[in-house]
């Protein structure tokens, strides 16, 4: 991967990522590690097993904190010790079945680990740009057939969606209050947030998301069960988004206030498929006589497809989707072939974003 990427600006710089041992924060610092950063990671203990932390040795490039972000006292010391340049924080409850069973631990977890973390930043005065990840959910969605743009107003129906929302209302409220752009001489902090759409990729194995579902039911030879199969998603490839917010970053550190606001990151219109689509040809990718059904057990409300109008990403930023969804559908099944023939899932994953960036 060439250094020349986002202008050098990672070349040792000290970058702490939050929620490091989950599928994206592993993807993302294995990508800073490529860029020549200095990685550090607050998160607890991988949420999966088996999981990209672990397969991919991801503990090794980095320098790995476990720790609760709810642990104030423990985060604050971690930020002491480490004084990040860069923070991306992507610690969360990501689930939203999960956060119908559990509420309150969502909530905790996504609200005021993101307050926590703030607050922490705000003591350490060594940070210059933060990056809060949130999502497509955090939109009230109001069912339309167009994309939702950055200004439109936070909303979320489940207890997850909603807690990204008040996430973001934390960022801007930590933004206006402190790190207010019209002062950001004074306080030289620039704060932004990024709303992705279903993030897919090698090396998520997380409990009640289609693709994890569906490779592992295929490797012990099940028939995959699949929920709502008109539900259409954003479906894009976890290099979109880590891309963005890679350029993201490399402008809040770089160049400062001007970009201290929210972005959107999804995928173009033509890859958002429905659930039905995408199995068929993952089915299809797989061979073997690759099958799925269709589970009609009641399930519980999800929104529906909410787009994302991702012009601005595009104009200010540069960023543009590069993997349509056969090269993403193809990547996985690529990914996971290997994983499962037992090859080295470090070199498997680099060279995965070695050929994105050569795209
Ligand atoms: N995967 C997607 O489709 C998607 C889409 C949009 C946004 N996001 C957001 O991206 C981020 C990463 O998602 P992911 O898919 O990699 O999830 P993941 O479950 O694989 O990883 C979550 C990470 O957060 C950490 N974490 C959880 N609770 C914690 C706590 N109390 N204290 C400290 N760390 C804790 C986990 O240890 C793990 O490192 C999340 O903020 C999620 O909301 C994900």
């Amino acid at each position: 991967m060439k250094n020349s990427l986002f202008n050098n600006i990672y070349q040792g710089r000290k970058v702490l990522v939050t929620g490091h041992t989950g599928f994206k924060g592993s993807w993302l610092c294995l990508m800073l590690h490529k860029l020549g950063a200095e990685v550090y990671g607050y998160a607890l203990p991988p949420p999966t097993n088996p999981s990209l932390f672990v397969e991919a040795n991801i503990g090794e490039i980095m320098a790995s904190h476990i720790g609760d972000i709810r642990d104030y006292e423990l985060l604050l010391k971690t930020l002491f010790e480490v004084r990040p340049e860069i923070v991306i924080h992507m610690a969360a409850q990501p689930l939203v079945r999960e956060s119908y069973r559990n509420p309150r631990e969502t909530f905790e977890i996504n609200v005021m680990g993101t307050v926590n973390l703030f607050d922490a930043i705000l003591q350490v005065n060594s940070v210059k740009a933060i990056l809060n990840v949130t999502t497509d959910k955090c939109y009230e969605n109001r069912e339309w057939h167009w994309g939702y743009r950055e200004n439109e107003p936070m909303g979320g129906y489940d207890p997850y969606s909603n807690s990204k929302g008040c996430s973001e209302l934390v960022a801007a409220s930590f933004r206006n209050s402190f790190f207010n752009p019209s002062k950001y001489g004074d306080h030289g902090v620039a704060l932004a947030t990024a709303r992705a759409g279903n993030v897919i990729g090698g090396g998520d194995w997380a409990n009640d998301r289609l693709i994890p579902d569906f490779i592992r039911s295929i490797s012990i030879g099940e028939k995959v069960k699949i929920r709502s199969p008109y539900a259409i998603r954003p479906w894009q490839h976890v290099l979109e988004p880590l891309t963005g917010y890679l350029t993201l970053c490399e402008k809040l550190f770089a160049e400062g206030s001007a970009f201290a606001e929210a972005w959107n990151f999804g995928p173009e219109d033509k890859d958002a498929k429905n659930v039905e689509w995408i199995t068929q040809t993952i089915c299809k990718l797989w061979g073997n006589n690759a099958e799925f059904e269709i589970d009609k057990k009641p399930q519980p409300h999800e929104a529906n497809y909410l787009k994302l109008d991702c012009s601005k990403a595009k104009a200010e930023l540069g960023w543009v989707p590069k993997w349509d969804i056969e090269t993403t559908l193809k990547s996985i099944v690529d990914w996971n072939k290997s994983f499962i023939a037992g090859d080295n899932i470090r070199i498997v994953t680099e060279n995965q974003i070695d050929r994105y960036f050569a795209t």
